[in-house]
């Protein structure tokens, strides 16, 4: 069976989502998960694009061992030498070279000749391979270039050295029928085609990412370019599950395999989702909450009687087990361990009595205990534990509310090991807390997005709450989930302020160790 290999952006391209940031810690949780996942290459960031993103590459180049790790670079020396500082680390490393070749690009952003983007692109290309033998390089709005300057193009990378070539549709404009006729011709066209892999990359403005991507593989592209549950740049890229999940469940048709453990996609979305904030739609294909409930009485009755009736792929093959109902407040600790490690989680910063006190907490405030729960905490107790000692932690949380009154809270803070109390209005119980919080700890952010979701179903599910807030020209994301969503609320405030006073901090140490 031909292999498809799966390149992973979701710490780059994916990051590019608006309100998506991750700090280093958090990618590290995700690149791990990556690596469990199966994926063949991670583009962990874009090294010459801030100090921040130099070392997330670092960072991750030496955290994982099967993938290949990448750096993006545009074709300056600059970014050409500090790409392969940053995964001179990894036990796989590469770099990702790219310019635009489509005549708006040339003309409105790079002002530069057709024939000088060939030499820039050559120039790198060469630079680049005289240090790593592993170069991907890409034309930034292929599928709006002309398909001859195109083949001038690649002709002379892959000449320099290039490996695996990637035909990006940048702006999510391409259909298709054309996007497969476009890899049909380069293959045929392009000298030394057989020799390099072909890549698609595609964005999803017009929802068509994954449709392009397989009709790429379709024609002969053995690399598909996507982040985890399709975030990025806009619409986003194609989203990694729909395209493992389109070739697997399709095998007869598209004849080829990706290296994924698919029993790890469900966990990963959680994460990716977890970490970033952006929640994942109800009805999206593979991993949405709905992608495996059947709600018609119709749909049911046909699914208990043959499965495959309405089903053409098993929950069980993206993780989510069928016998949902697991742990409870008598299950041990044995037994937590024991489901966790048949869920395949990642518990490498994971402190494990932590995360037993969370799930004794939890099971005592909920009946049962579901996976998507345990999901949840473990992804939780992964990110507190990648990431440096809180400065800031909630002891006690009142808030009451009524129809007759003024919403109050109550909130007792530790503070660098301090206790603090307050206490104070709004006009919401989540607005009470998140003020008497930020006279605690003297941070007045502006909160950009607040979100709130359940993970499982009734009335004693957890909520899981995501909030975006920014100050000083940083933005970062806060995550907290309990089974009282104010108190959730207070976790995922928490956590901002944590980030943003790490932010501070590390800025701080910068400017005192001088240029
Ligand atoms: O969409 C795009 O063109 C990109 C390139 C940098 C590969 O992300
Ligand atoms: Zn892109």
């Amino acid at each position: 069976m031909d292999r498809v290999r799966i390149f992973d952006t979701t710490l780059r391209d994916g990051e590019q989502s608006p309100g998506a940031t991750m700090n280093i810690e958090e990618k590290l949780v995700i690149a791990r998960q990556l690596e469990r996942l199966g994926v063949d290459v991670i583009e962990a960031g874009f090294a010459a694009s801030s100090e921040g993103d130099f070392e997330a590459v670092q960072r991750v180049a030496a955290a994982v061992a099967k993938p290949v790790v990448l750096s993006l670079a545009r074709t300056r020396e600059q970014d050409v030498d500090r790409a392969i500082r940053a995964v001179e680390r990894a036990q796989r490393p590469g770099i990702h070279i790219f310019i635009a070749t489509s005549d708006i690009h040339l003309k409105h952003k790079l002002m530069m000749s057709r024939r000088d983007v060939v030499d820039a692109a050559v120039w790198a290309v060469t630079r680049a391979r005289k240090q790593l033998d592993y170069i991907e390089f890409s034309a930034e709005d292929a599928s709006r270039s002309d398909p001859d300057y195109l083949v001038e193009v690649f002709t002379a990378v892959i000449e320099a050295g290039a490996r695996v070539i990637n035909v990006p549709d940048t702006t999510g404009y391409i259909m298709p029928e054309e996007y497969g006729a476009l890899f049909r011709m380069l293959r045929e066209r392009v000298p030394g085609a057989d020799r390099v892999v072909w890549s698609a990359h595609c964005h999803n403005d017009l929802g068509m990412a994954t449709a392009n991507s397989l009709a790429a593989v379709e024609n002969g592209a053995r690399q598909v370019e996507c982040t985890v549950n399709g975030i990025g740049e806009r619409a986003g890229n194609t989203a990694m599950e729909e395209v493992v999940m389109a070739v697997k469940t399709r095998r007869e048709r598209f004849g080829v395999d990706t290296g994924i453990v698919t029993e790890e996609i469900y966990a990963t979305s959680r994460l990716v989702s977890q970490i970033t904030g952006l929640a994942v739609q109800v009805n999206k294909a593979i991993v949405g909450e709905n992608a495996f409930a059947h709600e018609a009485g119709i749909h049911q009755d046909g699914v208990l009687k043959y499965r495959q009736n309405y089903e053409i792929m098993n929950p069980e093959s993206i993780g989510l087990a069928s016998n949902r109902l697991v742990l409870g407040k008598h299950s041990g600790r044995h037994a937590l361990v024991a489901r966790i490690r048949e869920l395949g989680l990642d518990m490498t910063d994971v402190d494990m009595n932590r995360l037993f006190d969370a799930f004794k907490a939890l099971a005592d405030a909920k009946k049962t205990v579901y996976d998507e729960d345990l999901i949840a905490l473990v992804a939780q107790e992964s990110v507190r534990g990648a990431n440096v000692r809180d400065r800031y932690e909630l002891v006690y949380l009142n808030v009451t509310s009524s129809s007759a009154d003024v919403p109050f809270a109550t909130v007792r803070l530790r503070i660098d090991g301090r206790e603090v109390n307050g206490s104070g209005t709004g006009d919401g119980m989540v607005d009470a807390c998140y003020k008497v919080i930020s006279e605690l700890t003297d941070q007045h952010p502006r909160l950009d997005r607040y979100a709130v979701k359940a993970i499982t179903g009734g009335t004693d599910a957890q909520g899981e709450v995501s909030c975006l807030v920014s100050a000083n020209g940083v933005t970062v994301t806060g995550q907290g989930s309990h089974t009282d969503i104010i108190q959730a609320s207070a976790l995922a405030y928490l956590n901002a302020l944590n980030k943003l006073e790490t932010r501070r901090a590390c800025r701080q140490a910068d400017a005192e160790v001088g240029p």
